[in-house]
This record gives structure tokens, sequence and C-alpha cells, in this order.
């Protein structure tokens, strides 16, 4: 059965894109068919997988979900996915992207765009990896509807740790009104520099707090490495363009402790 996880911070600059491109990657490099969803104008995880947003040609997520009309949702979601890039398949995005949040208010149902769009086509994938800007809009909304879980990178500073209440209240809000079965994937502590007190104790408070909730903090954590600044260039991901390191390791390390809790 296909699983489909959102991930979410509206922190900027958190590593979700990373994350997405990463663990897709990974994923399928150890056997996993899966597709991944550039649900952000910013076009960040479509440039990560080599494409340019700027020559996309009308064929993104935007057409997809929000031009298509009903009865031509199936073809259309076809005519946009991009296979085998790095082994995943891909919906791309750019930013046509942006006026989505306008075009959705003026739809019925608006908050199921993307759910619906991915329903005929996520059994054919292991995984599904749905990409979110960062903020709490309708795209993001949207992603938590379409999703069975939501997986939350969380950069390992104060700052970062204070803007996740006002996140896991939306997903309560989502799972009491708009997708019941919506859980919890984990939180994975992200930019980690192991060197930094700041960072060990952040990361020690993390543990502590959301233990008490019983809310999952993944074992892995992902250390800062610049390899990752520099990946995107190349228009492959860390676990393809440096895959002896540390940081690419910590990745391959998450599918399994992904898919050791289905
Ligand atoms: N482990 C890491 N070590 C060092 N740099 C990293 C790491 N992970 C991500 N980065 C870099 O940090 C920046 C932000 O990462 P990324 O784009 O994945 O975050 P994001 O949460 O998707 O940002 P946004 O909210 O803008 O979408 C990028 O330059 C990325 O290359
Ligand atoms: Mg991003």
């Amino acid at each position: 059965m296909s699983r489909v996880i959102a991930v979410v911070n509206q922190k900027g600059g958190v590593a979700k894109t990373t994350t997405v491109a990463n663990l897709g990657v990974a994923s399928a490099q150890a056997g996993h068919r899966c597709l991944l969803v550039d649900s952000d104008p910013q076009g960040s995880l479509t440039i990560s997988l080599g494409l340019d947003p700027d020559t996309l040609d009308s064929c993104t997520l935007y057409e997809a979900m929000v031009l298509a009309e009903d009865h031509a949702e199936h073809q259309a979601i076809k005519n946009v996915i991009r296979h085998n890039l790095q082994g995943v398949d891909l919906i791309p995005a750019n930013l046509d992207l942006a006026a989505a949040e306008l075009d959705l208010n003026q739809q019925y149902a608006r908050e199921y765009a993307l759910q619906r769009i991915l329903a005929p086509i996520r059994d054919e994938y292991d995984f599904v990896l749905i990409d979110c800007p960062p903020q709490l809009g309708i795209l993001t909304i949207n992603a938590l509807v379409a999703a069975d879980s939501v997986l939350v990178p969380l950069a390992t500073n104060y700052l970062s740790l204070r803007g996740l209440q006002l996140l896991l209240r939306t997903v309560r809000l989502v799972q009491s009104r708009l997708n019941s079965e919506l859980r919890i994937e984990g939180l994975l502590p992200t930019l980690y520099d192991r060197r930094t007190s700041h960072h060990q104790e952040t990361l020690q408070e993390v543990r502590r707090i959301f233990g008490e909730q019983h809310i999952r903090v993944f074992e892995t954590v992902i250390p800062r490495s610049v390899r990752f600044e520099e990946s995107p260039i190349t228009g492959t991901p860390a676990v393809v363009y440096a895959p002896n390191t540390p940081g690419a390791q910590a990745y391959r390390a998450l599918v399994q402790e992904v898919l050791t809790h289905a």
C-alpha cells in the first residue's frame, strides 16, 4: 500500500526540500517506487532534481491541481509527471503555483484539490512525498489533507522549536475537520552541528518535550554539511552527489526508520 507523507514546517529554511529530495532518492536507491510532489512556487525541489522551473511548458502541479477541468483531471495529472529523475518521479512546480492561493479560493472543496488528483495515481508508488512552502496557507492545507502522515523537519535551534506549537495546532485542526486519518510521522532534527552546545541542548529539549507528548522524534539526526548547499547546483541531491558523506548516510538511515514504522 502506498504512503503519502507531507513534509511540512511553516518556518523557512529548515530543510524541507532537502529532506524530500534526499529521502525520496534514497528510498528509490533502496528499491522503492517514489513520487515527489513540488508544492512550493519557489520550485526548489524541481531545481534540486535538475529541472529548470522556467522551462516547464505549462506542465506543472498548477495545471493539474488548479486549472484542469474535473472530467480531465486524471489525464492532466499523468501529463505533468516527469519520470525517472534519479530514480524518482516528480510533479514539478514553478511560480505559476503562487496563483493557486487565489484560484483555489474560488473553487468548491478547495482543500481537497491535491488529494483528488493524487487519488488515481498514488497506488502506483510505495511513497509519495510532498514538499510544502514555508506557510500554513492553502497549499500546505491541501498537502495535509492529501497525506497519510506529516514529517516535520526541525532545525536544532531555539527559534525553530518555538514555531512548532503553531504547526501542531494546525495539524490537529486538519485532523478534526478535514482528514481524521492524518498522523504525525515524526520530527526530524536537521542542520545539526554536534560541536555547538546550543544544538546539543535543543536536541535534548526536543526529545524530552515531544517524548512527553508521545510525538515521535526520529533517532536519525541530519548533520549540517556544506554538501547539502552545493548539491542543488548539480541538479542532484546529496545522496547522489556526495553519497559517502555522513549527511547522505543519515538520509539512508531515515529511509529505514520511516519504513520500520509503517
Ligand atoms: N543538513 C544541512 N546542512 C547544511 N545545509 C543544509 C542542510 N540541509 C539543507 N541545507 C541548506 O539550507 C538551505 C535551506 O534548505 P531547504 O531549501 O531544504 O529548506 P526549506 O525548509 O525547504 O526552505 P523553504 O522554507 O524556503 O522552502 C538550502 O541552501 C540547503 O541547501
Ligand atoms: Mg523548500
